[in-house]
């Protein structure tokens, strides 16, 4: 029996399943730990790709397509959870924009909203339409997958991202504080670098290297994590920000340091 079994988990953003990066990986350990997991993403198919993974490797998962920016989407998707499964006990905020984005005197409206949209609005609307259902139970685990960028600055993504990273570390407290009489702890996993399926594949020896040094993380290391944060014998850790450095363990806190790295990896950084 695993760590947990009977429980039910929605992880967001879970899609691609070997292709697939933090969401997927964090998708199979759960559901490799006995939990039922509802797979989320935004388009059907690539959510399937992890819940076909899951069910072939004789776990229970099912599909749960849709988008955690839309507050009626959120609800919706919590609600199906319910109907199908009688319980919600596990939420795991993996959903995020990804990708480069300008430097912000080149940055647009658009590009801004729709971060803090889908990385900070889009865990506050999750977190609230399951709320309501861990309280009736008395337990839920809530896990905010954020970023070192939240502590440092993103080498990737830009001010969207590192600010609604930050943000997701402000919503991780307060909801902790709320809800911590219910047996409902809230917490926050940092990654620094995760190896996707997709980029191990793609990068050949070079990915194999990194592996070897351990210090990047692949989906499943987060996904490890998540796990006993997850389960009934992480009840007393709330509020707790968990960075996983890996490949960025040094550098980054100096800023000189970080815009030679930005460069390096082409990123538009401004002068
Ligand atoms: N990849 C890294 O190196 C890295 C570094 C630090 C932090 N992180 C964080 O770790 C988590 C996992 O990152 P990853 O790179 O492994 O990606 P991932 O494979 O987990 O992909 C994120 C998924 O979110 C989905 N998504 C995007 N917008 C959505 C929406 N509105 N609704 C539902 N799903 C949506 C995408 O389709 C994608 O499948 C993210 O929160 C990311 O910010 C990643």
């Amino acid at each position: 029996m695993g760590r947990l079994t009977g429980l039910v988990a929605l992880v967001t953003g879970a899609g691609g399943g070997e292709m697939g990066g933090g969401g997927a990986g964090i998708a199979r350990v759960l559901a490799r730990e006995g939990a039922i997991v509802a797979v989320n993403d935004l388009h059907e198919d690539y959510a399937r790709a992890t819940a076909d993974q899951i069910t072939r490797s004789g776990g229970q998962s099912f599909v749960l397509a849709g988008d955690v920016s839309d507050p009626r989407q959120a609800n919706e998707m919590v609600s199906s959870v319910i109907a199908r499964c009688g319980r919600l006990d596990i939420l795991v905020n993996n959903a995020a924009r990804l990708g480069r984005t300008p430097a912000v005197e080149r940055m647009s409206d658009e590009e801004w909203h729709s971060d803090i949209a889908v990385n900070l609005s889009g865990p506050f609307y999750m977190s609230r339409a399951a709320l309501p259902h861990m309280m009736q139970r008395e337990y839920g685990r809530i896990i905010n997958i954020g970023s070192l960028a939240a502590l440092r600055a993103s080498l990737n993504g830009g001010a969207g991202y590192t600010s609604s990273k930050r943000g997701l570390l402000g919503l991780t407290r307060q909801l902790a504080a709320e809800f911590y009489p219910y047996n409902i702890t809230v917490n926050a996993v940092l990654p620094a670098g995760i190896l996707s399926g997709r980029l191990r594949a793609e990068m050949g020896e070079r990915a194999e290297a990194l592996v070897a040094t351990r210090r990047w993380a692949l989906p499943d290391d987060i996904g490890q994590i998540c796990a006993y944060l997850a389960s009934p014998e992480a009840h007393l850790i709330s509020a707790s920000v968990i960075v996983v450095p890996g490949v960025n363990a040094t550098g980054l806190g100096d800023f000189s340091q970080y815009r030679a790295m930005a460069r390096q990896m082409g990123k538009d950084i401004g002068e």
